[in-house]
């Protein structure tokens, strides 16, 4: 199957060079010239442990490449994962001017139907926006449908959380749309990963959702940090003690600055 992945940053490229490595026909796009140019070379612009490996290998077997020209790409792929970036803006809100652009370009090169997915992180009622602005440029006379699928990886451990997830979520109301995007992830679901297939709505909820309580877990150790500090006791040995309650879980509850990413 043909898949296009716009966006060959952090999520992007590994995106793009583990479904390549699952056997997909992957066209990586990105805006940055000498990016591409780099990529093309077989140079991978960010340390990711195996990262490298896997994008030349798939490379050399053909599965994957790196342009800049868009247009191309979706117009040969059946599936369009958007991975391009979702910066907050000044006030807190995601800026969605990049997701929004490229929904207009797939909007312009619909020649057949699509599965559009939203890669990137978006707050709740996204999909429903990407399917209006497809829908308007594409004259409302094409089939598509929108799918969120977040990308729950860590920078750092991006290779082995894409491919040893503890979850792949599908939000889609389109049966045709399920079964390809099933199709894409068929590794994964041989090896017994979870999938929560549900709408668009809850995909992208579950993903704010999962980041917000995970920014909970940090804040809240951090605050019990300060208790300790006041009243000389570790922090270490509370959180161990939390930690042994099978409903707090022995994961996270470590204080410090961040949950991850950039
Ligand atoms: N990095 C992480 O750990 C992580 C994990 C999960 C989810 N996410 C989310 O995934 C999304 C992407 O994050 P990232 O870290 O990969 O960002 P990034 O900045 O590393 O990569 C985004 C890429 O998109 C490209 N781009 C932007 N507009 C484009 C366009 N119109 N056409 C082609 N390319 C375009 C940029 O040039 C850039 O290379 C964000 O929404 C982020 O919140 C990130």
């Amino acid at each position: 199957m043909k898949i296009c992945v716009v966006g060959s940053g952090y999520v992007g490229l590994v995106t793009g060079a583990c479904l390549a490595d699952f056997g997909m026909n992957v066209t990586g796009v990105d805006k940055i010239a000498s990016k591409v140019e780099g990529l093309q070379a077989g140079e991978v612009p960010i340390y990711e442990p195996g990262l490298r490996s896997i994008v030349r290998k798939n490379m050399a077997e053909g599965r994957l490449r790196f342009t800049t020209e868009l247009g191309p790409a979706i117009e040969e792929a059946r599936a369009v994962f958007i991975a391009v970036g979702t910066p907050p803006r000044p006030d807190g809100s995601a800026d969605l001017s990049f997701i929004e652009q490229v929904a207009r370009s797939i909007g312009q090169h619909l020649n057949d139907y699509k599965v559009i997915v939203t890669k990137s992180t978006v707050p709740t009622g996204t999909g429903q926006k990407i399917e209006k602005i497809v829908s308007e440029q594409s004259g409302g006379t094409q089939d598509f449908a929108v799918v969120s699928n977040p990308e729950f990886l860590r920078e750092g451990s991006a290779i082995d959380d894409f491919l040893r997830p503890d979850r792949v979520v599908i939000g889609t109301r389109d049966q045709r749309a399920i079964d390809i995007m099933l199709e894409i992830y068929s590794p994964l679901r041989v090896a017994d990963v979870p999938f929560v297939v549900t709408d668009v709505e809850s995909a992208e909820l579950i993903k704010y959702a999962s980041n917000g309580f995970l920014a909970t877990k940090i804040s809240f150790i951090n605050e019990i940090a300060a208790l300790c500090e006041a009243f000389g006791a570790d922090v270490g040995v509370v959180a161990q003690g939390m930690g042994l309650d099978s409903r707090v879980g022995p994961t996270f509850p470590h204080p410090g600055p961040g949950c991850g990413g950039s």
